[in-house]
């Protein structure tokens, strides 16, 4: 049998954990050769190469090199630079996942050239329009022809857009294949040593939403509010390259930096990440894949947002919006342990990229 070309668009960090376990279910299947494209949108060695190396995936078959710029620039040079793989080289489908810009210019690239598309992580919808992702997931979902739910209320988002029921299967979090795939080395790894905390007694913090990080105002109150917390419980802080480059610009970095208890650090590796996750007894961020992250692992996750796309988090998990405002007082009562436990929503396995595997061989008759 010939081999049939699928194409896995790589671009940013929280994809790689969504494609790692696509690409290992399909490169063992014997009808399908896998082709990883890295569009470049993510580039440096600890946003992309880490992730690659810790996730077993080979290099990427094709690197667009596309690299940072506003909003147009990169969606545009995607695309322009996708088309011309696929005018070259047309694959039988392309998966694309998440919401990054990569994940609507690929989308737009194929359909454009009427060439198959499924998306990963389909029907999430936060309702805020002020959210790039939020245009980024509507645009790919009215376009994709197959569309991979996560959970059942991205079925539902869906249905009430009028997608016709064959378009969805829902397939479950991806996410979790790949923690499960990297389970043992996760659970050995201290990733807390390094900074001489003790497991179980510290907050694990992430933020890079420009709400959060690109106003000058809202950093301050947040950098103030964050060092309030790590003079009680320690907090390691690994730095998204956009948060660095606006506290060094807003001359807060030196504030941050200096709080008692504040642990900075360079964005860290997926296993060191989730080690460090594993062990905390918080989670502050601003993330859409943490708040999945947490909620399978039974931490308190207080997401500095004020909408979220994955409400399963909080209405199964351990996921809670908070305010800058209000984010002291909830840490403290999220430390005393005064949160709900939470459950794992349903096929949140570790075999949805199976799944994925099985309904691509059915849609493309290959079954
Ligand atoms: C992107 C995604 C966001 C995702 C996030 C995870 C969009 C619209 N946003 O946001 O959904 O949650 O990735 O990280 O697609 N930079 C580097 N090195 C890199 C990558 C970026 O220095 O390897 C710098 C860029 O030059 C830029 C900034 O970081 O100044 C932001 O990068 P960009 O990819 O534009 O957006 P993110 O904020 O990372």
């Amino acid at each position: 049998m010939t081999s049939t070309t699928i194409y896995l668009i790589a671009a940013a960090r929280p994809n790689f954990m969504k494609v790692a376990p696509v690409y290992h279910a399909l490169a063992r299947a014997d009808w399908c050769d896998p082709v990883i494209i890295h569009t470049g949108q993510h580039y440096d060695a600890n946003m992309s190469d880490a992730f690659f190396e810790d996730l077993g995936m080979p290099k990427p078959g094709i690197h667009l090199g596309v690299g940072s710029g506003t909003h147009a620039e990169q969606t545009a040079g995607v695309m322009v630079a996708y088309e011309r793989i696929l005018m070259e080289r047309p694959p039988a489908m392309t998966v694309v996942v998440g919401d990054v810009n990569s994940t609507m210019a690929c989308t737009i690239a194929a359909k454009k050239l009427c060439l198959p598309v499924a998306h990963l992580e389909a029907g999430l919808r936060s309702r805020d329009w002020a959210m790039p992702e939020e245009i980024n997931r509507m645009v790919t979902d009215a376009i994709a022809d197959v569309l991979w739910t996560p959970s059942p209320d991205a079925d539902e988002n869906l249905l009430k857009e009028g997608v016709s029921p064959e378009r969805i299967s829902q397939v479950g979090n991806v996410m979790i294949d790949s923690y499960e795939l990297l389970r043992p080395r996760i659970e050995k790894e201290k990733t807390y040593e390094a900074f001489g905390i003790e497991p179980g007694n510290y907050g694990a913090v992430t933020l890079h939403r420009p709400s959060n990080v690109d106003n000058r105002e809202t950093l301050a109150m947040l950098v103030a509010t964050l060092a309030g917390v790590a003079r009680d419980l320690p907090l390691v802080f690994p730095l998204h390259p956009r948060t660095r480059k606006n506290l060094e610009q807003f001359g807060l970095m030196e504030t941050l930096s200096s709080a008692p208890g504040m642990h900075m650090t360079e964005p860290m590796s997926y296993i060191r990440f989730m080690g460090l996750v594993r062990e905390a007894r918080i989670v502050i961020t601003d993330s859409g894949g943490i708040q999945e992250e947490t909620t399978y692992l039974g931490i308190p996750c207080l997401t500095l947002r004020d909408t979220t796309e994955r409400p399963i988090t909080i209405s199964q998990g351990t996921n809670r919006l908070v305010l800058p405002e209000t984010l002291a007082e909830t840490a403290e009562k999220a430390v005393s342990g005064d949160w709900p436990r939470g459950s794992c929503p349903e096929l949140w396995d570790g075999h949805t990229a199976a799944r994925v595997a099985e309904d691509i061989a059915r849609r493309l008759e290959l079954s």
